[in-house]
């Protein structure tokens, strides 16, 4: 830290004080509020599909909506806006309850009412995996329900299916016509290519259950473990429900990619995340090392083949590894150790080891590189890349925690925080700052995307900032969580030594920003906190290298210039190639017709849309993370100036 060059007159000081004391206030008062409207926004009462009255809304859930990213024309934007379909998950209703519990914990926030944690951990415990036949913590992101012809649960988005069904009699033609005499052509024509695309999207929703969910339920644990003492109950409750978490560092060694492996079944990865790891595997090729990470689908190609006719497969037939799934793997390990949920012995396990520091290398990894130029293929399905940054930040905030006062319990830890912490401070640190935007002279913003490419009449581009109160809070999030330390004793935040007055300007800045137009209705509450993995043309995994193309049932296909057809296929890339054969492949071979696309240019680049989720608790919850965590922060260089 710097030292403050010139003593402050009395004159500034009175006034600081001032303009202090009543931010603080109002500061305080806007986290309640912020505390109450996430609350209220849970579903309290079971409700049912209505076609075109009501959703079915799950008990507990915290909500999103499905929305798709058009933009573009006043047309194209206005169905952006409108179209939203509400979603029951697991992942949303998770995140909040982990917000509002650290805001709580590391914020000195206002305590979450136990009725609405317990809510929560009773829709959580609906996300189960039903097709084992023991006590398990494999979680999956939709509910799965029963069906009786295939003596099967299969995950199910409700509102999703019933809309699908409900569109099935719809006269398109018609329809079309009568918007095309009212001149919404384009509309007309973009719900006849919606309709289109409805078996894709059908099969895409059966999926298997995954590692996010599964380790996000696992931090949620450790969390509420954390704040025992205050919510005793609700971690009881937590426990009770999760009985046999050996189930899932078991499922993790099990279906670890394994490029080095002769197992077919686990050493195949969907193209694009072979084309975003290429370099980090190439590199580790080099080293002719073994390598383990965790993959996204708690599946292989085995069970898909056998599972599929029932109800249950990867998308594409094929698992891949995305960098924000691995970071909540990471965090999931780390907290469940520090916080003795699972024994420290898990980590001498040398398979789980192996799949926590290669896994945590290929993040790092990534973080350093900016994800090979295809952050869409390497956040496979979570486009924000500050949430991403804020997940890992979370990792390194609580090491530090818990190493303020005693040893962490194992070297693993020890390696991870030392893996991590560098990255966040450097890279990730110096990527936020030159982000942010300017609003006068004492507020800062973050854009991402989100209504960031509609034009007006005139053709003038218009930047909305739909998804901007989301990832300004997730930016002071992952800035407070890389450059300070939660201090268990005295519950306070206070600033590691070289945090720079840069850092602490840009989040006080933002923090003003925060309070400003949190809820003031200037801004949509928005956020593109989850997605379909495919992004357009460019992100569809059959247009990148492969080396494996095969039927289900295991039968070679050898052409790779025309889609297969007449039975489902899977379509990877198996072991590691050296760098010189996989560049050829890049640069001189084309995949069913189509050259690889090397670069990424942008979520809303051409005219190109796709499905994403959205949740307003979730960027109300962040918020009041990020407000309460700034407010708890010791402010010691004011304090030095006061006495001094
Ligand atoms: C149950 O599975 C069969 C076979 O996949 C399918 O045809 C049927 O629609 C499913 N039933 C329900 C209620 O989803
Ligand atoms: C716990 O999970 C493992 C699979 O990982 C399973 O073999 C075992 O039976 C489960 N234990 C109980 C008590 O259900
Ligand atoms: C894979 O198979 C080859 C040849 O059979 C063998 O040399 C190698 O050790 C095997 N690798 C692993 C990881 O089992
Ligand atoms: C992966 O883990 C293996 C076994 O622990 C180790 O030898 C190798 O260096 C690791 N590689 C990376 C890139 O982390
Ligand atoms: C609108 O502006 C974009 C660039 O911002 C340009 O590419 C496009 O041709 C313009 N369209 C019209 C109709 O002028
Ligand atoms: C596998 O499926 C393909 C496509 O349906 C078919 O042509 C082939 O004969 C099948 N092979 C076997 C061994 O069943
Ligand atoms: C692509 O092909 C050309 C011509 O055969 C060759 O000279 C070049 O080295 C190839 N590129 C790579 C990366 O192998």
């Amino acid at each position: 830290m710097r030292p403050q060059s010139r003593p402050l007159t009395k004159c500034t000081i009175l006034l600081f004080c001032l303009m202090t004391g009543t931010f603080a206030r109002t500061l305080e008062e806007l986290i309640i509020e912020l505390k109450d409207k996430t609350e209220s926004l849970q579903v309290k009462k079971q409700t049912q599909f209505i076609p075109l009255l009501s959703w079915q809304k799950d008990k507990g859930v915290y909500g999103s909506e499905v929305k798709l990213n058009f933009h573009g024309s006043s047309h194209l934007a206005f169905v952006r806006d409108e179209f939203s379909v509400f979603d029951n998950n697991m992942f949303v209703t998770a995140w909040v309850t982990s917000c509002l519990l650290e805001a709580y914990r590391y914020g000195g926030g206002p305590k979450p009412s136990r009725s609405h944690i317990e809510l929560s951990l009773n829709s959580i415990n609906q996300y189960r995996n039903k097709n084992r036949k023991y006590e398990n913590s494999i979680m999956s992101f939709w509910p799965q329900v029963y069906n009786k012809t295939t003596s099967t649960y299969i995950s199910t988005p409700a509102n999703l299916l019933k809309l699908f069904d409900e569109t099935d009699g719809l006269p398109v033609k018609t329809i079309e016509d009568i918007l095309k005499l009212f001149g919404f052509n384009d509309i007309g024509k973009l719900i006849e290519r919606l309709l289109g695309e409805k078996p894709m999207f059908r099969s895409a929703f059966h999926i298997p259950p995954d590692f996010d969910d599964t380790f996000v339920n696992i931090g949620l644990g450790a969390l509420l473990t954390d704040v025992k003492a205050d919510f005793d109950t609700e971690q009881q409750s937590w426990m009770n429900s999760n009985t046999n978490l050996t189930s899932v560092f078991d499922a993790l060694k099990k279906y670890a990619y394994r490029p080095f492996s002769n197992d077919s079944n686990i050493n195949t990865i969907d193209p694009r995340s072979y084309y975003y790891l290429s370099t980090f595997l190439e590199e580790v090729l080099s080293d002719a090392t073994d390598l383990a990470l965790t993959p996204t689908w708690i599946s292989n190609i085995d069970e898909t083949s056998n599972m599929r006719s029932k109800g249950v497969s990867m998308p594409f037939n094929i698992n891949n590894v995305d960098v924000t799934v691995s970071s909540n793997v990471i965090y999931g390990i780390t907290s469940s150790i520090l916080t003795g949920l699972v024994p420290v012995s898990t980590l001498d396990d040398s398979d789980i080891q192996q799949i926590y520091l290669n896994t945590t290398n290929m993040v790092a990894y990534q973080l350093r590189t900016d994800f090979h130029q295809r952050r869409d293929l390497a956040l496979t399905y979570y486009p924000s890349v500050f949430e991403l940054y804020w997940f890992v930040a979370r990792t390194v905030f609580l090491l530090n925690e818990k190493s303020k006062y005693s040893k962490l319990p194992h070297q693993d830890l020890e390696t991870v925080l030392a893996t991590l912490e560098p990255v966040l401070e450097t890279h990730v640190t110096s990527k936020i700052l030159t982000q942010a935007k300017p609003e006068g002279s004492n507020m800062l913003y973050f854009d991402d995307f989100l209504g960031d490419r509609d034009y007006d009449d005139n053709n003038h581009t218009l930047v909305k900032g739909d998804d901007r109160i989301f990832t300004t809070a997730m930016a002071v999030n992952t800035l407070i969580s890389t450059w300070s330390i939660f201090d268990d004793k005295s519950s306070k935040l206070f600033w590691k030594k070289d945090v720079t007055l840069n850092v602490k300007d840009v989040i006080s800045k933002c923090v003003n920003w925060l309070v400003k137009y949190t809820l003031s209705d200037d801004f949509k509450p928005w956020n593109c906190f989850f997605s379909g993995s495919g992004k357009g043309i460019d992100s569809m995994p059959f247009f990148f290298p492969i080396n494996r193309l095969e039927f289900l049932n295991g039968t070679k296909i050898t052409d790779y210039n025309h889609f297969p057809h007449g039975a489902p296929y899977i379509i990877g890339f198996k072991g590691v190639v050296p760098k010189s054969s996989y560049d050829n492949m890049v640069q001189n071979e084309t995949h069913f017709g189509r050259k690889t696309t090397t670069t990424f240019s942008g979520y809303n680049s051409g005219s190109g849309y796709f499905p994403f989720w959205s949740s307003e608790p979730y960027t109300y919850a962040t918020s009041m993370l990020a407000l309460s965590q700034f407010n708890n922060i010791v402010k010691d260089d004011i304090k030095t100036n006061l006495i001094g």
